[in-house]
């Protein structure tokens, strides 16, 4: 059985007060939720803060990036070190919006997710096709090629501890969720590239989240479906209500 892992993804969003008292309210809104990872990640700036204000709570912190080097000229960019610091415990890496604004290539992806996983951070790395690639039908060897990429080099003990968030970019912020059906399409088809990449074990164990306009009354049909481990969250992680409804789907 694969525990659930719920992701807020905060994005360029909640300053130090605004991302601290929204912890202070989802808090006691999802203090008796046991058995699902919940993850606020929210900016740089916000992180030491938060993860003050979370400390205590089952809510854990992760960050929106990390770069692959120990420290040195990487302007802009933060350190395994420096997330281990304030005590991040997952970091998002891939994410579509650093992928098309930021030019980041797969191949940083990967080096970014072995870097957190060496330094005990969680990379929840994400995929995703977009609208022209999903109309064109050439999705699945799409994000099975992003997930070969991302994962390579990888061992499938490791492997089986990282999380995958499938996301496909036309249901961003667009109000769009994918159908529950083809998340579940391409989540199994992740799941298959994992075990054809490693094992059936690496392939069963590994967390794979589907991120996409989640929001309450979606997250329910989404968990239903065998190869949907939880949510990576976008806007509705900005409201604590809201957030908490789908932590408790
Ligand atoms: P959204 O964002 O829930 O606002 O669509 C999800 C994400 O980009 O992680």
């Amino acid at each position: 059985m694969r525990r659930p892992i719920i992701a807020g993804n905060w994005k360029m969003n909640n300053t130090i007060a605004a991302g601290t008292a929204l912890i202070k309210e989802l808090a006691p809104l999802v203090k008796d939720v046991k058995d699902v990872d919940i993850v606020a990640c929210p900016t740089a700036t916000a992180l030491a803060a938060v993860a003050a204000a979370a400390k205590g709570t089952n809510i854990h912190v992760g960050a929106q990036n990390v770069h692959w080097e120990a420290k040195g000229a990487y302007t802009g960019e933060i350190s395994t070190e420096m997330l281990n610091e304030i005590g991040a415990e997952y970091v998002i890496v891939g994410h579509s919006e650093r992928r098309d604004y930021f030019g980041e290539t797969d191949e940083g992806v990967n080096k970014r997710a072995k870097a957190a996983f060496a330094a005990g951070i969680t990379p929840i790395i994400c995929c995703g096709e977009s609208l022209d690639i999903c109309e064109a039908g050439t999705y699945l060897d799409y994000v099975a090629n992003q997930v070969k990429a991302a994962l390579n080099g990888f061992s499938a003990e490791e492997a089986a501890k990282l999380v995958i968030a499938y996301e496909p970019i036309w249901a961003i912020g667009t109000g769009k969720t994918a159908t529950f059906e083809q998340a579940e399409e391409v989540c199994a088809h992740i799941r298959k590239t994992v075990a054809a990449m490693f094992n059936q074990t690496a392939a069963d164990a590994i967390r794979i989240q589907y991120g996409g306009s989640v929001k309450p009354a979606t997250i329910q049909g989404l968990m239903q479906k065998p190869n949907v481990d939880g949510a990576l969250v976008g806007g509705a992680a900005l409201k604590a209500v809201d957030f908490s409804q789908i932590v408790k789907f």
